[in-house]
C-alpha cells in the first residue's frame, strides 16, 4: 500500500537472531507470532512495516566461527543465506524488510549514534570487572548467577559458567534513566507487557541503575567505537539499534517519521529486559521516542527446560514444517501455547492437535460443503430463502469470532483470537451435523430444496468468515479456502479483505462457483519426515 504523508505505519519487529547457530523451533516462534499480528494488521486495511534479521557481532558467533575454523564475515554470511533467511520461508514469514548488522545502513548510524551520546556527555571512560555469559552476552549481576560445581558460577538460562572480564571499557549513565523509565512504566503501563512482566522491571529499576559497559576491547569482531578504534561496541547496543537503522535513523527522516517510534517489539522473556530498560534509556538519551509496547512471550521449552542450540535441544523447523506444513506449525505453536506463558512441544500433542482441530475440523467441514454444493447444485452456491432460528446462532456466532479475534488482537492473546474462530468453526460443524442436508437432499419437495440451499448457503458463508479471519495465521490454507468458496471471483483478493467487516453476515453472493479443491489438511504422513 502506498505510504501517505502523516500516515505512520504499523511498525512490529522481531528480535534479531544470532547467527552463532540455526534457527530452531524457539527463534521460529517470535517470527510466527510477529508474522500473525502483522498480516492481521494488513488485513485491518493499515501499513505496516514488519522487520527481521540477524545479530552478527560479537564473542558469540566469533566463537562459532573459530571452531569452524572461519572468519566471522564468511561465516555470518553463509549462515544467513542457508539458514536465517531460508527459515523464513519455510515458515511463510512476509517481512518487509531483513537487517543484518554487518550490513553499512546499519554499521553507519550505529556509529552516528554513539558519537552523538558521546559527545553529549552520556558516555566516560571506566573499568569493567565482572561476571558475563558469553550465550547470552550479558554482563551478569552476581546475585543472579546459580551455584556450578567447583564454586563455579552458572549462567541461570544457559546453565553454563559465567566469564570473569576486567577491562577497560567505555560505559553509558544508564544509571542517570531510573527516573525516567520507572515514570515510563507508570503513564504508560502498556509499555512493557504481559503484567508479571512490568512488575518484575519495575522492581528491578526500584533497586536502582547501574551504568552499563558498551564496548569491548578484548577482541575486534564488532562496530568500531568511533572515538577510540581500540574499542568495539558491544554487541547488545549495535544490536537494539536496528530497530532505528532499518527504518532510516539519521538518513531518512521522512521515512523515520513514518515508521518509527515501533508499535511493538515482540521478544522472548529473557531478553526483556534489554528491551525494556536498556533501549528506552539509550532513546531518552538520544531525544528519540520509545517504542509503544515490549511484548515479553515465554519460552518453548524441553523437558521442563528453555529450548536452545547451547543445550542441544533445538528442533529445526524444517523438520516439522516438512511434516506438518507451514500453516499447521504456524496454528499449532500460536494456538496450543498461551501468548505470555511458556510452554512444551511434543510430536503427539502436534499431531492430535492436526488431526483433531485442522484435518478433522476446518477441513473436513470445508471439504464436506463444498462436496454437497457441487452434488446438489452443480456447485453454484444457492440463495437462502428460509433463514430460521439455527441459522440466527451462526450468524451471531460468527459476529462475535470476529469481534472477540480482532480484540484479542490488539490484548497480543493470540490464543484467543484463533480459539474464537475455533469455536465459530465448531458451532457450522454441529449446526451441518444437526442439519443433516444430506437427508434433506433425499426429498425433491419445494421446500425441501429450499430448506437445503439454506443450510448449505450458511455453512459456505460462515467459511468465507473463517478463511478471513484465519488468514493471518494459516494464509495457504485460508487462500485455498478462498478459491473453493469462489469467493475470489464475487469477492476480490482474501488479503483485502477487513477483518473489522468479516462479522456482517451475508457477504458471499448466492451464484459462486462453489468447488471441493485438494484437502486443506491431508492425511500426515505415516512416519516423520527424515526419521
Ligand atoms: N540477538 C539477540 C536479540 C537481539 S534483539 C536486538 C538474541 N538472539 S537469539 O537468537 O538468542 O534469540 C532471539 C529470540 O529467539 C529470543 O528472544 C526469543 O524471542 C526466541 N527464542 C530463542 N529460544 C527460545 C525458546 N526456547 N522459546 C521461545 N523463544 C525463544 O537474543
Amino acid at each position: 500500500m502506498a505510504a501517505e504523508a502523516g500516515d505512520k505505519a504499523f511498525y512490529v519487529t522481531t528480535p534479531i537472531y544470532y547467527v552463532n547457530d540455526a534457527p530452531h523451533l524457539g527463534h521460529a516462534y517470535t517470527t510466527v507470532a510477529a508474522d500473525m499480528i502483522a498480516r492481521w494488521h494488513r488485513q485491518r486495511g493499515e501499513r505496516v512495516w514488519f522487520l527481521t534479521g540477524t545479530d552478527e557481532h560479537g564473542q558469540k558467533v566469533m566463537r562459532s566461527a573459530e571452531a569452524a575454523g572461519v572468519e566471522p564475515s564468511e561465516w555470518s554470511d553463509r549462515l544467513v543465506e542457508t539458514e536465517w533467511k531460508p527459515v523464513l520461508e519455510v515458515v511463510d514469514a512476509s517481512n518487509d524488510d531483513f537487517i543484518r548488522t554487518t550490513e553499512q545502513r546499519h554499521v553507519e548510524r550505529v556509529q552516528r549514534f554513539w558519537q552523538a551520546l558521546y559527545d553529549a556527555g552520556h558516555v566516560y571512560e571506566g573499568r569493567y570487572e565482572g561476571p558475563y555469559c558469553v550465550s547470552c552476552e550479558e554482563f551478569k549481576i552476581e546475585s543472579e548467577l546459580e551455584d556450578g560445581q567447583d564454586g563455579e558460577k552458572l549462567c541461570p538460562i544457559h546453565g553454563r559458567p559465567v566469564e570473569i572480564l576486567s577491562e577497560t571499557n567505555y560505559f553509558f549513565r544508564m544509571s542517570a534513566f531510573a527516573d525516567r523509565l520507572l515514570a515510563l512504566y507508570e503513564e504508560h503501563p502498556e509499555f512493557v507487557q504481559p503484567e508479571s512482566m512490568r512488575n518484575e522491571l519495575i522492581s528491578f529499576v526500584r533497586q536502582g541503575l547501574q551504568d552499563l559497559s558498551i564496548t569491548r576491547s578484548t577482541f575486534d569482531w564488532g562496530i568500531p567505537v568511533p572515538w577510540d578504534p581500540d574499542h568495539v561496541l558491544y554487541v547488545w547496543i549495535d544490536a537494539l539499534l536496528n530497530y532505528v537503522t532499518a527504518a532510516g535513523y539519521s538518513t531518512n527522516p521522512e521515512a523515520f517519521a513514518q515508521i518509527w517510534p515501533a508499535d511493538l517489539h515482540l521478544v522472548g522473556k529473557d531478553i526483556a529486559r534489554f528491551h525494556a530498560v536498556i533501549w528506552p534509556a539509550m532513546l531518552m538519551a538520544a531525544g528519540i521516542d520509545v517504542p509503544r509496547t515490549v511484548f515479553a512471550h515465554g519460552w518453548l521449552l524441553v523437558g521442563g527446560q528453555k529450548m536452545s542450540k547451547t543445550k542441544l535441544t533445538g528442533i529445526h523447523p524444517r523438520d516439522i514444517v516438512d511434516h506438518f506444513g507451514s500453516d499447521a506449525f504456524r496454528y499449532y505453536f500460536l494456538r496450543a501455547i498461551q501468548f505470555g506463558s511458556d510452554g512444551s512441544f511434543s510430536w503427539e500433542h502436534m499431531t492430535a492437535v492436526y488431526t483433531s482441530e485442522l484435518a478433522n475440523g476446518l477441513g473436513n467441514l470445508a471439504s464436506r460443503v463444498a462436496a454437497m454444493v457441487g452434488r446438489y447444485f452443480d456447485g453454484t452456491l444457492p440463495k437462502p430463502t428460509d433463514h430460521g432460528p439455527a441459522e440466527d446462532v451462526i450468524a451471531e456466532k460468527l459476529a462475535d469470532a470476529a469481534r472477540r479475534a480482532d480484540a484479542a488482537i490488539d490484548r497480543f492473546a493470540l490464543h484467543e483470537a484463533l480459539a474464537a474462530t475455533n469455536e465459530l468453526v465448531g458451532a457450522v460443524n454441529v449446526y451441518v451435523t444437526e442439519q443433516e442436508p444430506w437427508k434433506v437432499a433425499k426429498s425433491d419437495a419445494d421446500s425441501d430444496r429450499a430448506r437445503l440451499a439454506t443450510i448449505l448457503y450458511t455453512a459456505a458463508e460462515a467459511l468465507r468468515a473463517i478463511a478471513v479471519l484465519h488468514n493471518a495465521v494459516m494464509p495457504k490454507a485460508s487462500g485455498a479456502l478462498w478459491e473453493s468458496l469462489g469467493a475470489a471471483e464475487q469477492l476480490g483478493a482474501l488479503a483485502e479483505q477487513r477483518v473489522q467487516d468479516a462479522g456482517t453476515w451475508g457477504q458471499l453472493p448466492p451464484g459462486a462457483t462453489v468447488t471441493k479443491t485438494a484437502a486443506l489438511f491431508p492425511r500426515l504422513p505415516e512416519e516423520p519426515a527424515g526419521s
